[in-house]
């Protein structure tokens, strides 16, 4: 078991989530920016599309900049074999660890027999991080899964196949994959996990997830559950400043909006659909007298020039 960066990082530990089309290079460099969490998440690749059509086709996901770091690659698969490789690629790119996806209910995913699919094999789920850690060139691995399958009835014997891996950590977000993204996270079975991880090995770090909406909660229910820190996910869409627990008022709202959109196109040039910065200025665009008419002007927008126009006919100087 290989904790390297984990161990260094304070209590509690705070994490951004991985969610794919959001946590791109863009987003995490504003997160770095104005609110860095102790580490930070790539959104999921997957190791059966890199062998296939190969390593430069993923180079948008993998993209990252030093100044995020550390960073964690989360990676998805079902073969142990290509675990086995993908130690040399997080090196090689100067990531910080990597994390196994077996949380993920996407159809997609699951047809391929990894994300949360593995939950029901839990045999593989094990022989995957074990050529995971085989694979590592030292760095820690960890996985994000979730408290069951269909029934939370299954999460003690699921946590036990997982801990005995001896993964550096596992974080766990508090609903079945049948619950998908519905109700609420079962924050209880997050601290009954806990317990069964730690008896297995204390030194398994262990993140919480799901439904946290401030810096405070996640505080909160790190303290009141025991683990080890907390990873946030939809409330930081938009809200770079989340870990730092600021409430950014209207104009820094805005003017992060267009800095976002800059840098989206920066990054990404034409190489990734504009459209993806609607989920950002969704969550930019809220919280404040008049945002809906602006996020529905924003969502309009086709680049950032229209979204630095639009920032100007309301007075805000983006260069400021
Ligand atoms: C748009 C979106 C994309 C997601 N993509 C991923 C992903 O790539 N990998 C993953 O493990 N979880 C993914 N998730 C799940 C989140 O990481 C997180 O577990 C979930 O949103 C619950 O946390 P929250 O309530 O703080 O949002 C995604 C979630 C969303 C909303």
């Amino acid at each position: 078991m290989n904790q390297l960066f984990w161990d260094k990082l304070s209590r509690p530990i705070s994490a951004s989530a991985p969610m794919a089309g959001v946590t791109d290079a863009a987003f995490r460099e504003m997160l770095a920016k104005y609110g860095k969490p102790s580490v930070i998440w790539t959104e999921m690749v997957s190791l059966t599309g890199m062998k296939v059509r190969g390593e430069e086709n993923f180079e948008n996901e993998m993209r990252f900049s030093f100044r995020e770091k550390p960073v964690v690659l989360q990676v998805f698969g079902s073969n142990p074999d290509e675990f086995l490789i993908c130690g040399e690629i997080a090196e090689r790119r100067g990531f910080d660890g990597i994390d196994i996806n077996m949380g993920c209910p996407d159809q997609g995913v699951e047809k391929q027999g990894s994300g949360a699919c593995l939950i029901k094999s839990s045999s593989l789920a094990q022989e995957i991080i074990i050529a995971a850690k085989e694979g590592s060139r030292g760095l820690p691995v960890s996985v994000k899964t979730r408290i069951g399958y269909s029934k939370k009835s299954e999460m003690e014997k699921w946590m036990e196949a997982v801990a005995s891996a001896r993964p550096a950590a596992i974080t766990i977000h508090g609903r079945t994959r049948s619950e998908r993204r519905e109700g609420r996270a079962d924050w209880k079975a997050i601290a009954e996990a806990r317990e069964i991880i730690k008896s297995i090995n204390k030194k398994i770090i262990v993140l919480g997830n799901g439904d946290i909406i401030s810096k405070e909660d996640g505080e909160k229910k790190s303290e009141e559950t025991g683990i080890d820190g907390y990873m946030a996910g939809r409330a930081i869409i938009g809200n770079p400043w989340f870990f730092i627990g600021k409430e950014a008022n209207r104009n820094e709202r805005i003017k992060a909006a267009v800095e976002h959109a800059i840098l989206f196109e920066k990054i990404y040039g034409e190489t990734e659909p504009f459209d993806l910065m609607k989920n950002h200025f969704a969550g930019y665009l809220a919280g404040f007298d008049g945002a809906k008419e602006l996020r529905i002007r924003f969502m309009a927008a086709k680049n950032s020039e229209e979204a630095a126009m639009i920032a100007d006919s309301e007075k805000i100087d983006i260069e400021s």
